[in-house]
């Protein structure tokens, strides 16, 4: 197998593929409220172009690709594309991240399609509470969560954005949902993308913090699951129930990134906290060959950078996180 190395001897085996960078929702800490300027349709690559860039990751040495967005079931024919990326000999790993507003309907489809694993954003389990966060319903993303266990996906991620003073009272809520249900549950520390992520800082809470009060209530195996990404994982003593931390800003893992983004233009940005990036939509449209193809990621891989700088510079990144997809 080949493999694609960076100048820091990290492998890259990992493709996060934004879809769209429009969203359905709107969280407070993501996109702001009248937000507009979405990247025009001309420039959004065609499912071609996806599979083309896909395919070149995977003769390159990527077998994992996760389907983001904005939410990506906003992006129409989305199990049509997921069916096509998931025939590629090389993807062994077909994943997808969504908001679940519109699971519901879409679920059966893409499980049909080959994805299996799937992370749901979902901050609180208050209907109230989650309006003031999203804009949004969350009967929606309840039935979309039901209709995804009844389809079969395994695992099911809940994806938590802890923010002090908005959400942290139900951390231990949470826990019970997913123990309920089977699902497997991740806290995030809310990271400065964006305006609206800097202006979120303010409820950014230490998931040290999180961690310590759980343990009053639960004991907390350490060391299970090293998975392919971010998330340190603990066991619930006496259940299956696995809970993760990721804490890009209190414990960065950057030194163990194994992962680049597209966004839906065609540009590969190299981290999630720093500007770095190269252009694939203009090549592909002049008709660049599958080695210049594979040339021109080698070339990007070339400029990820060490680590993210969210304490240090935390002004840096001024895209929303819906643009390249957490
Ligand atoms: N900090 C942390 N997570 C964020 N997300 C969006 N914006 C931020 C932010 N500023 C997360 C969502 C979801 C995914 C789309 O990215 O909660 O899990
Ligand atoms: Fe949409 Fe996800 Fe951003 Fe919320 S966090 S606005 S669901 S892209």
């Amino acid at each position: 197998m080949p493999k694609l190395t960076d100048r820091f001897g990290r492998t890259i085996d990992y493709l996060r593929l934004s879809v769209t960078d429009r969203c359905d929702l709107r969280c407070t800490y993501c996109m702001p409220e009248g937000f507009h300027d979405f990247e025009t349709p001309d420039h959004w690559l065609s499912f071609d172009e996806i599979e083309r860039v896909v395919a070149a990751f995977g003769r390159l040495g990527v077998s994992r690709v996760r389907l983001t967005g904005g939410e990506p079931l906003v992006r129409k024919g989305l199990p049509e594309l997921a069916a096509r990326l998931g025939e590629l000999a090389e993807i062994d790993d077909l994943s997808l991240s969504t908001n679940a507003v519109q699971l519901a309907r879409h679920a059966e489809a893409l499980h049909a399609a080959g994805v299996r694993r799937l992370n749901v954003s979902l901050d609180t389990l208050d209907p109230a509470r989650f309006a003031a966060i999203t804009k949004g319903k969350l009967e929606k993303v309840i039935d979309g969560l039901m209709a995804a266990k009844a389809a079969g996906f395994a695992p099911i991620k809940i994806n938590m954005v802890v923010m002090k003073g908005v959400n942290d009272d139900e951390v231990e809520a949470m826990v019970d949902f997913c123990l309920e249900h089977g699902f497997t549950l991740r806290f995030i520390e809310t990271m400065p993308m964006g305006e609206t992520g800097q202006a979120a800082s303010d409820t950014y809470l230490d998931l040290r913090e999180v961690r310590a009060r759980l343990e009053q209530r639960f004991e907390l195996l350490p060391g299970v699951m090293p998975g392919g990404g971010p998330a340190r994982y603990v066991q619930v003593a006496g259940s299956d129930l696995k809970i993760g931390f990721i804490t890009p800003i209190s414990q960065h893992f950057c030194e163990s990134c194994n992962r680049v983004r597209l966004s839906v233009d065609g540009t590969l940005y190299l981290c999630l906290g720093q500007e770095h990036h190269l252009g694939l939509r203009e090549p592909l449209r002049a008709g660049v060959s599958d080695a210049g193809l594979e040339a021109l990621i080698r070339e990007a891989i070339e400029l990820k950078p060490e680590r993210h700088e969210f304490q240090d510079h935390p002004g840096q990144v001024v895209r929303f996180m819906s643009m390249t997809g957490g």
